[in-house]
C-alpha cells in the first residue's frame, strides 16, 4: 500500500494507541466468531515486541451514544487475553482521568483495552474535543481496523488528524489484496453478491458492469430487480424509490439473475419453489434462490479466474432458506481465487470451516463494498502516505 504501516515508523518505547474493528457477534457474553479478534493479533504482537505501551480502541454495535451494558467490550478482553497469552487490561471508559491514570500506570510492552468508543455520541458526530480527548492518551495512532475506514468517526479519521498515523498489517493486508481486484483482477471476473439492500449496493453493481464479467446476484437484493423486471415478488420487500435507476441496468447480459427461488410465508413454517415469472402469493416472500439459480450461478463460478462474494443468497437462519448460501460456499474450495467479505457470509464461512481454503476472507463488510467501488475511504486516506 502507499502508506505508512507501523514499520515505516518507531514505535519503539512508545505509547500507541491503535484502532481495532472487535465489532463481533457476542450473544450472552459469548463470543459466536472471534475471526476479527484473531485477525488483528499480528500487530498487537509486533508493537508489544517493540515494548510499546498498547492502548486498543473499538466499537461494538450501534449503542447510538449511550452505555448499553451488553455492548461493552469486556469479552473482546477476555478472548484476547487467550489468544495472546497475555493479560488485556480493559478499562470502563475511554476517556477522562481515570483512563489516563491507568494508562500511566501500565507498564511498556502491557495491553490496554478501552471501552466501546461508540458510548459517545460524539464518536460518529467525529466530534474534535472527543479525538482530542482520544488522541491525548497516545503518541502514534496505528489504524488497523479495516471494517470501519469507510467512517468518518473519531476513532477512525479523526485521532489521525491529530497523531502521526499508520497502518496496521490487518489494513495493509486488506488494503494490498483489494486493490489488486480494483486494478488488476483476474478474468473472467465473476461477482457474487446478496444481502439485504439493494440501496446501499447499486452504486457498485453500476461500476462492476463496466468492470466484472459476470455479477450474480441474489438474496433480498434481487426483489427489486425482479419486480423492476415485471415478475411477480409476491409480498417481498422492495425498494420503490430506486425502481427508476434499476431499470436501467436490468437487461445488461453481465447481470445473472435466479431462474428460479424459494419463497415462504413469515413463519418459515412453509417453502416452495417457484420459477422465476410463476405467481406467488401476496402473502409470500422471496426467501432463497432456487436449485436451478444455484446451478446456474456455479457454473459461472467455476469458470471464474477471481470470484468475490459479499452477502449470503438467502435468509439462511432458517434451514429451509439455507440451500442456495451454503449449497454455493460448499463449492468454493474448488474455485480459483476466491475472496469473500462481510458479517453474515463470513459466518457461512466459519460455519462450513472454510476459512483456510479459500484465498482471502475479508475483515470489511460495507467498507470492503465501498473500497471495490473505488471510493477514498476516510480511515486509510487520513494516514501518512509512504
Ligand atoms: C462492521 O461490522 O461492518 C464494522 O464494524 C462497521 O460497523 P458499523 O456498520 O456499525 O459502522
Amino acid at each position: 500500500m502507499d502508506k505508512k504501516t507501523v514499520k515505516d515508523i518507531d514505535v519503539e518505547n512508545k505509547v500507541v494507541l491503535m484502532r481495532d474493528d472487535f465489532n463481533v457477534p457476542v450473544k450472552d457474553g459469548k463470543i459466536l466468531d472471534d475471526f476479527k479478534i484473531r485477525k488483528s493479533l499480528k500487530t498487537i504482537n509486533y508493537l508489544v515486541e517493540k515494548n510499546a505501551k498498547v492502548i486498543l480502541m473499538s466499537h461494538l454495535g450501534r449503542p447510538g451514544g449511550k452505555v448499553v451494558e451488553d455492548l461493552r467490550l469486556d469479552p473482546i478482553a477476555v478472548r484476547l487475553s487467550e489468544l495472546l497469552n497475555k493479560e488485556v487490561k480493559k478499562l470502563n471508559d475511554c476517556i477522562g482521568e481515570e483512563v489516563k491514570k491507568a494508562v500511566d500506570g501500565v507498564d511498556f510492552g502491557d495491553i490496554i483495552l478501552l471501552e466501546n468508543v461508540r458510548f459517545y455520541s460524539e464518536e460518529k458526530e467525529n466530534n474534535l474535543g472527543f479525538a482530542k480527548k482520544l488522541a491525548s492518551l497516545g503518541k502514534v495512532f496505528v489504524m488497523d481496523g479495516f471494517g470501519v475506514v469507510h467512517r468518518e468517526q473519531a476513532s477512525v479519521s479523526g485521532v489521525a488528524g491529530l497523531l502521526p498515523a499508520v497502518a496496521g498489517f490487518l489494513l495493509e493486508n486488506e488494503v494490498d489484496v483489494l486493490t489488486k481486484v480494483l486494478n488488476d483482477p483476474e478474468r473472467p471476473y465473476v461477482v457474487v453478491l446478496g444481502g439485504a439492500k439493494i440501496r446501499t449496493k447499486l452504486e457498485l453493481i453500476n461500476k462492476l458492469l463496466n468492470e466484472a464479467d459476470w455479477i450474480l446476484i441474489g438474496g433480498a437484493l434481487v426483489n427489486t430487480i425482479l419486480f423492476a423486471k415485471g415478475v411477480d415478488v409476491g409480498g417481498s420487500k422492495i425498494d420503490r424509490e430506486l425502481l427508476p435507476d434499476v431499470k436501467k441496468i436490468i437487461d445488461n447480459n453481465r447481470l445473472v439473475l435466479p431462474l428460479d427461488l424459494v419463497v415462504g410465508r413469515d413463519n418459515g413454517d412453509e417453502a416452495r419453489i417457484v420459477d422465476v415469472g410463476q405467481e406467488i402469493g401476496q402473502n409470500e416472500f422471496i426467501y432463497d434462490i432456487g436449485p436451478k439459480t444455484l446451478d446456474l450461478f456455479l457454473k459461472h463460478a467455476k469458470k471464474s479466474q477471481l470470484l468475490v462474494w459479499n452477502g449470503p443468497l438467502g435468509k439462511f437462519e432458517n434451514e429451509k432458506f439455507a440451500k442456495g448460501t451454503f449449497g454455493f460456499a460448499k463449492e468454493l474450495p474448488g474455485l480459483e481465487k476466491v475472496i469473500v467479505g462481510g458479517g453474515e457470509t463470513s459466518l457461512v464461512i466459519h460455519d462450513l470451516e472454510l476459512e483456510d481454503e479459500i484465498y482471502h476472507l475479508s475483515t470489511g463488510g460495507g467498507a470492503m463494498l465501498e473500497f471495490l467501488e473505488g471510493i477514498k475511504l476516510p480511515g486509510i486516506e487520513c494516514l501518512l502516505d509512504k
